[in-house]
């Protein structure tokens, strides 16, 4: 698909927002730019929901959508075209073009959005925004909504609260387009395929640093934007840290390697996860932990499906791990008591499933008003059981030690999953498990 598909798609993406604005009038904020060494800029990458209802992918930017105003329903303010500073960062689309290629109403420069801004808020019952990481828009908004208040009494109309705009965008978001889909299913593409050429040539001896540069190489080389988080190769007992990221050991005979990568894509991302034996074979106990792993993450697959809940997925896994755990005496007691006091916990501590998208976490409420999660078709979550037997494990209360020969072993499993009206399909099932 087009940028100009794209960008068609973004406008019906408004009218549906537009709709849930309502009276109100949503402001949108760019993501503020971030550095390392204080000075080095990082790659620019927007902010996920003014992508998702604009495609503007510059940073300084603020989108406005008032669904009331007469003329102005859907307006940016972005960075003005400038030689200079263009030369040393890269191209601005500035006012002109932002308005003719991103239709929107009106576009200004963004050093403008003081003096322009008040006139689409007045005429609002809320201001829907969410305040994060652009401390600098945070504060505007904040001034022009008090300047507002206080001038209430005299216009007898305007804002009377700010509401959190994710109330509004994350319903949408939830609900994957056949667009975003494609650009899901080639981030899954580029990555299944980086992750099986790792796996082709691993050897002990190697560092994990080499299969970190062969992953990310693959990952350019297939066209994604980058890594969708840094990428994971945890051989060993770093199998049993959860978000190892140093990848700096040179790999053991007799190491699982457990591999978490995945891309970005045309700003959607994949997240997969395979654990396998570095010479081919796992040992018993290994093998014992990966075929929990793997017979909880099926059960936990077989729950996706229209009318489940996130927790119900969760649930299927924690299930079979415990049953698994207190086969091999891991654990002992009943499944019941271990379940509610989460004695599972120092082997398994972290959710099954979360939302992916244009995040990695992508938008999405896992409860509301104490109910969890419905899954429905279209949308797209990652299921990601694992067991972790850290060198330095402590079981939990009354629970049996855990003996050396199990020590060291970390075993997770994910693929990513959409949510079809008939159940689910794994998109990443091309990567065997
Ligand atoms: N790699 C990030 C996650 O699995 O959530
Ligand atoms: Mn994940
Ligand atoms: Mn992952």
């Amino acid at each position: 698909m087009s940028k100009m598909e794209l960008l068609q798609e973004c406008a019906q993406r408004r009218q549906k927002l537009m709709a849930k604005v309502g009276t109100g009038v949503m402001i949108l904020a760019s993501a503020p730019l971030s550095y390392h060494h204080k000075d080095v800029e990082h790659k620019y990458r927007q902010e996920a929901d003014l992508y998702y209802f604009t495609g503007f992918p510059e940073p300084e930017t603020v989108a406005v959508i008032a669904p009331q105003h007469p003329e102005h329903r859907f307006v940016l303010f972005v960075r003005p075209k400038d030689k200079e500073k263009e030369t040393w960062s890269g191209y601005r689309v500035g006012v002109e073009a932002a308005k003719t290629l991103y239709g929107a109403d009106a576009v200004y420069p963004i050093g403008e959005l003081d003096e322009h801004l008040p006139k689409y808020l007045e005429g609002a019952d809320t201001i829907y925004y969410s305040f994060g990481q652009n401390e600098k828009v945070n504060q505007q908004v904040l001034q022009h909504y008090r300047q507002l208040l206080a001038t209430y009494g005299k216009r007898g109309t305007g804002p009377k609260q700010i509401a959190d705009s994710r109330f509004l965008t994350t319903p949408l978001r939830q609900y994957k387009s056949d667009y975003e889909l494609a650009q899901i299913r080639q981030a899954v593409a580029i990555a299944v395929q980086a992750h099986q050429h790792v796996r082709a040539i691993a050897r002990p001896g190697m560092y994990e640093y080499e299969l970190e540069a062969i992953l990310e190489g693959d990952f350019r080389k297939g066209g994604a934007m980058g890594c969708a988080y840094p990428s994971i190769v945890a051989s060993g007992a770093n199998s049993c840290i959860l978000h190892y990221v140093e990848n700096n050991r040179q790999m053991q005979p007799g190491d699982v390697v457990l591999i978490d990568a995945g891309c970005c894509y045309n700003y959607y991302n994949s997240d997969i996860t395979r654990t396998f034996p570095l010479e081919g074979k796992f040992t018993s106990e290994q093998q014992a932990i990966y075929d929990i792993v793997l017979t909880a993450q099926r059960q936990a697959i077989a729950q996706v499906r229209p009318g489940k809940t996130i927790n119900d997925v969760h649930q299927a896994a924690v299930h079979t791990i415990v049953a698994g755990l207190l086969d091999l005496g891991l654990l002992a007691g009943s499944p019941e008591e271990i379940i509610e006091k989460e004695l599972y916990k120092p082997f398994f501590m972290h959710r099954t499933s979360h939302w992916l998208g244009i995040d990695v976490h992508d938008s999405g409420f896992y409860k509301q008003e104490g109910e969890w999660a419905v899954l429905q078709a279209g949308m797209v979550i990652t299921v990601e059981p694992g067991i972790y037997i850290s060198p330095t494990i402590e079981p939990g209360e009354g629970q049996p030690p855990v003996a050396d020969h199990w020590r060291g072993i970390g075993i997770r499993i994910e693929d990513d999953v959409l949510v079809t009206e008939g159940g689910h399909e794994v998109l990443t099932a091309g990567l065997s498990k």
